[in-house]
């Protein structure tokens, strides 16, 4: 609930619980279940909503509040009333005997965890309880800062499958927290195949499903909840969606989700998958900078010069950074980076090498390449990456170093150019 902060209630140490029933069977059950838990039987009131309203206006919020709707003929309009008096992080679980899906939405939209419908079981009420303090005790991810710095959001833009988009994704995120001491939430778009967890050893949850299954549920205490945490700057909301979901989504979800981030953490990386990216183009419009991750081979080369042709058209204001990932250390590539760089026209800013033995201790670690392989060349190149994006965003006069002048046609004339090369190569 979302009351404003009240200074003179700040300090105040909180009560575990409080309830407010209309009826003695309820009261009875909720004192046997508050005994089963350590609380005082004590905290729980007659009275309904009314005055749980009453009693929070003058008093400070409880840990978890359990309110009666039975006597309330507005639930709704009671219900935000309660939200005027009630702090932040309270966690409100409701009663009432109307059974209707579409005032349990409501009634969950407005900030409440759930709503139980009356005459109560005793088992749905240890089990309401018992997920209210789990929500409760998850750490908190919201860090103000101390600082203020304009909000870093980054997209990671792989342009081929496999090119080390996540890779780098993961890495970057980790790094605006551990080097730029940025608190940073990583925000794997990939819905049924993302990494990023995996990457780092966690379960991703259903935070990121259940937000494009309820767009409308998507809050900041949704976000607190939805997040798993890998260290204390960096938090990932992510999934892996059954392959029998489609998962369709019209992207007000992202959009939302990037919104509440923005306004939680001073970094988001976004882990956008191209098909993504090309779906919901607005997904970019809150992003600074693009990290396009590329190999250099021919077909890579045609889709740089197509996706930052795109960007330019569909997101001027972001700032490019071209990063050559799984580059070989020994032999060349397949296609050399002054070729590269002549067709996309521009400079290669990072230049990643392919490093087997890292990738797998990486893997083997479940930490980010760029932390798994410290002191490696694969990782202070990810360094040299992230400082890179930081500098960029911060410095708004930094000129885009992306193409300029050409059309689209031209420089896929000039990709065009490789073809006979590696034709004349490979004869
Ligand atoms: N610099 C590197 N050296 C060696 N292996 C790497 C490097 N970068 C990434 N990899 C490996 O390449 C594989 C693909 O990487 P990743 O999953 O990050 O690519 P992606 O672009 O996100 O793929 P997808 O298109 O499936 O999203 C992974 O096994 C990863 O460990
Ligand atoms: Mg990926």
């Amino acid at each position: 609930m979302n009351a404003p902060w009240t200074p003179a209630r700040a300090g105040t140490l909180r009560e575990p619980f409080t309830a407010y029933v209309c009826d003695d069977a309820t009261g009875e059950m909720l004192r046997a279940v508050a005994v089963e838990l350590g609380w005082s039987q004590e905290k729980v009131n007659k009275g309904g909503l009314r005055n749980a309203v009453q009693s929070l206006s003058v008093s400070a919020s409880p840990n978890i509040l359990f309110v009666d709707l039975s006597e309330s003929g507005d639930p709704l309009s009671d219900i935000n009333s309660l939200a005027e008096v009630c702090e932040p992080g309270t966690i409100v679980i409701a009663a009432g005997q109307v059974n209707d899906v579409r005032l349990y939405r409501d009634l969950v939209a407005s900030g409440i965890q759930d709503y139980l419908l009356k005459p109560l079981n005793v088992d749905q009420v240890r089990d309401a309880f018992a997920q209210a303090q789990a929500i409760l005790s998850t750490p908190k991810y919201v860090e103000q800062s101390s600082v203020e710095r304009p909000h870093v959001m980054t997209a990671v833009i792989g342009v081929r499958g496999g090119a080390g988009a996540s890779t780098v994704a993961t890495s970057l995120a980790w790094l605006f927290g551990e080097k730029s001491h940025r608190s940073t939430a990583l925000l794997d778009l990939d819905v049924h195949f993302g990494t990023g967890a995996l990457a780092l050893d966690l379960e991703p949850g259903r935070g990121l499903t259940d937000a494009i299954e309820n767009p409308s549920r998507i809050d900041g205490l949704f976000i607190e909840r939805a997040l798993v945490r890998a260290n204390d700057k960096l938090a990932i909301l992510s999934a892996e969606a059954p392959l029998s979901q489609s998962m369709l989504t019209d992207g007000s979800a992202f959009f939302q989700l990037q919104e509440e981030l923005r306004s939680s953490f001073e970094c988001t990386v976004v882990d956008l998958p191209r098909s993504t990216l090309i779906q919901h183009p607005h997904l970019l419009q809150e992003a600074q900078a693009a990290v396009i991750v590329t190999e250099l081979t021919l077909a890579a080369a045609r889709d740089v010069i197509r996706i930052t042709s795109w960007l330019k058209a569909n997101a001027p204001h972001v700032r490019v950074v071209i990063a050559a990932n799984r580059v070989p250390t020994t032999g060349a590539p397949e296609v050399s980076r002054k070729d590269f760089e002549t067709s996309i026209e521009r400079k290669v800013d990072v230049i990643i090498p392919f490093d087997a033995k890292v990738a797998a201790q990486a893997a083997k670690l479940g930490k980010p390449l760029a932390e798994a392989a410290k002191g490696s060349k694969a990782s202070n190149a990810l360094v040299e990456l992230s400082t890179r994006v930081i500098a960029l965003i911060e410095d708004s006069a930094t000129d885009d170093a992306g193409a300029k002048g050409k059309s689209l046609l031209g420089k896929l004339g000039d990709f065009k150019s490789l073809i006979p090369k590696k034709a004349k190569a490979a004869a």
